[in-house]
């Protein structure tokens, strides 16, 4: 199953739950594009050095254990969500021979696997196969306002407007970049999740899922 859509508009808890429910493995691919952007900026990689970002890249263990994200056996699962990760990852998410080299990865644990998995290309490039494909969309204030909260959880309080802004840019990066960038797959169903509380937006794709939709 193929859950894509810009930030914040609820993908991953989303996907979280149904695959639960489901009883498939949840698969965070944004996650997966953190831990790389995490390992470059902890070794001080330079976005233009392209021989380091393969290496690092290829060789990035990267698993996943409930809600928690390992990296080289490493838990990483709050240094991947820092500020300055989220700034960068849509810069390494842009370039090719990282996409090529974690689209393997990902088409890997779906071999053995039933998965759910959530990112902005997966209904298009990664599964275009995919049994079942959503696209999420949401307004942009309320994701912010979605993400204020999360921050708010996690002991940090930032203006609204800072949150929007960030948003914005990283929509504009992950649309308009050369590859694979975000849209919607021709099969894949949009939802709207503006005015939808979690708990709907699970019961949503889920009837659609048991075919009651
Ligand atoms: O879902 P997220 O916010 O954790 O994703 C982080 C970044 O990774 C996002 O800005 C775009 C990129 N990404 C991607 O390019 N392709 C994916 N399949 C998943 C995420």
């Amino acid at each position: 199953m193929a859950i894509d859509g810009p930030s914040g508009t609820g993908k991953s808890t989303t996907a979280r739950i149904l695959a639960e429910k489901l009883n498939f493995i949840y698969i965070d691919s944004g996650a997966m594009y953190r831990a790389i952007t995490f390992e470059l900026l902890k070794n001080n990689i330079k976005p233009n050095d392209i021989k380091k970002i393969v290496d690092i890249t290829t060789k990035a263990d990267i698993k996943f254990d409930g809600e928690e994200v390992f990296l080289n056996g490493k838990n990483i699962t709050k240094e991947i969500r820092s500020l300055d990760v989220t700034s960068k990852v849509s810069s390494v998410s842009a370039i090719k021979d990282v996409r090529k080299i974690l689209v393997n990865k990902q088409r890997e644990y779906a071999k053995t696997n039933d998965v759910v998995m959530d990112g902005r290309d997966i209904g298009t490039v990664v599964f275009p196969n995919a049994k079942f494909k959503f696209f999420l969309v949401c307004d942009l204030k309320t994701r912010a306002a979605r993400r204020r909260q999360d921050f708010i959880e996690h002991g940090m309080k930032l203006p609204i407007e800072k949150i929007m802004a960030e948003l914005k840019k990283r929509d504009t990066i992950d649309s308009t970049r050369k590859e694979s960038p975000l849209k919607k797959a021709k099969d894949a169903v949009e939802v709207n999740t503006t005015n939808m509380i979690i708990e709907e937006q699970v019961n949503y794709l889920l009837r659609i899922v048991n075919g009651l939709d």
